[in-house]
């Protein structure tokens, strides 16, 4: 494998309700986290993978992960970007591919992780897996009065892993100002262009109670 994943669960999961943070709350009896992680081990590109993980559960997090692969665990930051540059400050010295995966995406498809990891060997220096928008998308003011609607056909929702040449995401990360959602967005600034190809509907963000219950429903029907 040429490929080093670096997986984001630091998160709180407020947006899930009360309870442990996001990437240990229970999938079909399993943490968010093992899920991502297994999925992520089962694609042949990957060689290492690096987990930020919240500081009160590192210790729980690589107990958890031990049987699942061997993976790296760090302490995650206040905020996604920081967690991520994390890290990155821990990730082994040779793979030339960095993947960036939510762990929140625990459903994601292996299948996914190498057509991520393929569009960059084959060239592009930062590469993200997008769906296209189905709702009709208004902007609004402050008092939720429409001021226009937005050609969709030209939007993308996006999702994770996203992919990066290694001195590409390093460079963008060194100069990030201020705390973005995604890497890409890091990358844009930094002036490097962002190539999309096909996202899945399986690596939906966990982010409500809505899409636990959706991934539960997807696991179940898969087996
Ligand atoms: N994340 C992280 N460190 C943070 C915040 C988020 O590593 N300080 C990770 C989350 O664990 C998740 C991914 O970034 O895997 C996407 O974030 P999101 O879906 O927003 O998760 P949470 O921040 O945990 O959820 P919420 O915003 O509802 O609290
Ligand atoms: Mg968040």
């Amino acid at each position: 494998g040429d490929v080093a994943v670096l997986v984001p669960a630091a998160g709180a999961g407020v947006r899930l309700g009360p309870g442990r943070p996001k990437a240990l709350r229970l999938l079909a009896g399993e943490p968010l986290l093992v899920h991502a992680v297994r999925r992520l081990a089962a694609a042949a590109s990957v060689h290492s993978i690096v987990v930020a993980a919240p500081v009160a559960e590192i210790t729980a997090v690589r107990a958890l992960l031990a049987p699942i692969a061997p993976v790296t665990v760090v302490p995650g930051g206040a905020e996604r970007q920081a967690s991520v540059a994390a890290a990155l400050a821990a990730v082994p010295a040779d793979p030339e591919i960095i993947l960036v995966h939510d762990a929140a995406r625990a459903l994601t498809p292996p299948a996914l992780v190498e057509s991520v990891a393929a569009a960059v060997r084959a060239g592009y220096d930062a590469v993200i897996p997008v769906l296209p928008v189905v709702d009709t998308i208004k902007e609004v003011d402050a008092d939720e009065m429409v001021l226009g609607t937005v050609d969709r056909a030209a939007l993308r929702a996006v999702q994770t892993p996203q992919g990066f040449r290694r001195a590409v995401l390093t460079a963008a990360h060194a100069a990030a100002a201020d705390a973005l959602t995604d890497d890409a967005g890091l990358v844009e600034k930094y002036g490097v262009p962002v190539h999309c190809v096909p996202g899945s509907e399986h690596a939906l963000k966990i982010t409500r109670p809505f899409d636990l219950a959706l991934a539960e429903h997807l696991l179940a029907i898969a087996r």
